[in-house]
């Protein structure tokens, strides 16, 4: 697949690392800049994390063209399936006048590949089409399949029922793809937890589907932790309980990795949100 970036609302800078973004930086690196450069295929070495991310299922609700429940595509190219047709911000719609209800957070993300245990050293993949699709933040998709969920659910603590509904100004799902040195960014808002089985509540995650030269596509989840989050201490106590989080065959380790911190930008660039930063490493 031809890897493009077009109509980025975001860009992580490319020459300084996804930890020196800056406001002005996202407003200067154009995407067709940072497309080219995605697109040249150099791999850079960057650190390692201690483990490959790990695998974790694409759950029912994939954003495929026939089961969404109403079409989103920002791209004019109606060749694109749906979930290509999209940007990286998810915050709004373009052409619609609201904004998403929920918690803004920024995802930084880096996909990287190889590494020994002895360097540590891993290599940046640049140019990998990187999918986010998600609930809102009261825990609906869009998707025909979560339309037959209940309308209502109730907290997992207080008993109280919640209302799941669509967002009209929410994006749902979006796509990015790698800088040189493997960076993506995505904004958008923190989804509700919500029921997935009796006695089962999914913890707020964000899927993502990562396909990179020379490599199978890669299907994962991630979480949220930070104290600055709001109701972080439920989270926490779902994240506990989370039969796709815990599963025997993932190790602690691997699990703390994709349990992502968000806090309030340090350098203070990404002030109308928390940002969370992620590394995924490929397996070889
Ligand atoms: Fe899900």
């Amino acid at each position: 697949m031809q890897q493009t970036m077009p109509h980025n609302h975001l860009s992580s800078d490319t020459t300084e690392g996804i930890h020196q973004l800056t406001r002005r930086q996202l407003l200067q690196v154009s995407a067709g800049t940072l497309g080219l450069l995605a697109t040249s295929g150099i791999s850079l070495a960057a650190l390692c994390p201690s483990v490959t991310t790990p695998p974790q299922t694409r759950g029912p609700f994939f954003p495929y063209d026939q089961v969404v429940s109403f079409p989103i595509r920002e791209e004019d190219d109606e060749s694109l399936p749906l979930i290509l047709s999209n940007d990286n911000d998810l915050t709004f719609i373009k052409g619609k006048p609201g904004k998403a209800q929920g918690q803004i957070i920024y995802f930084r993300g880096q996909v990287l590949s190889g590494g020994t245990s002895d360097s540590k050293v891993c290599q940046t993949i640049p140019g990998a089409t990187v999918l986010l699709w998600q609930a809102n933040f009261s825990g609906r998709y869009n998707h025909k399949g979560d339309v037959s969920s209940p309308q209502h659910f109730p907290h997992p603590k207080t008993g109280k029922l919640i209302e799941r509904v669509q967002d009209d100004y929410f994006q749902y799902w979006g796509k990015t793809v790698t800088d040189e040195q493997g960076y993506f960014l995505f904004k958008t808002i923190l989804p509700s937890f919500y029921p997935a089985a009796d006695d089962w509540y999914r913890p707020p995650h964000l899927h993502f589907s990562i396909q990179a030269k020379g490599h199978p596509e890669f299907v994962t989840q991630t979480y949220f932790k930070g104290d600055a989050l709001p109701n972080i201490a439920l989270i926490q106590d779902l994240n506990a309980k989370d039969w796709i989080l815990r599963n025997p065959k993932i190790s602690p380790t691997q699990q703390e990795q994709v349990i992502v911190e968000y806090a309030p930008d340090q350098a203070q660039n990404l002030q109308d949100g928390l940002v969370g930063t992620c590394q995924f490493l490929l397996a070889e």
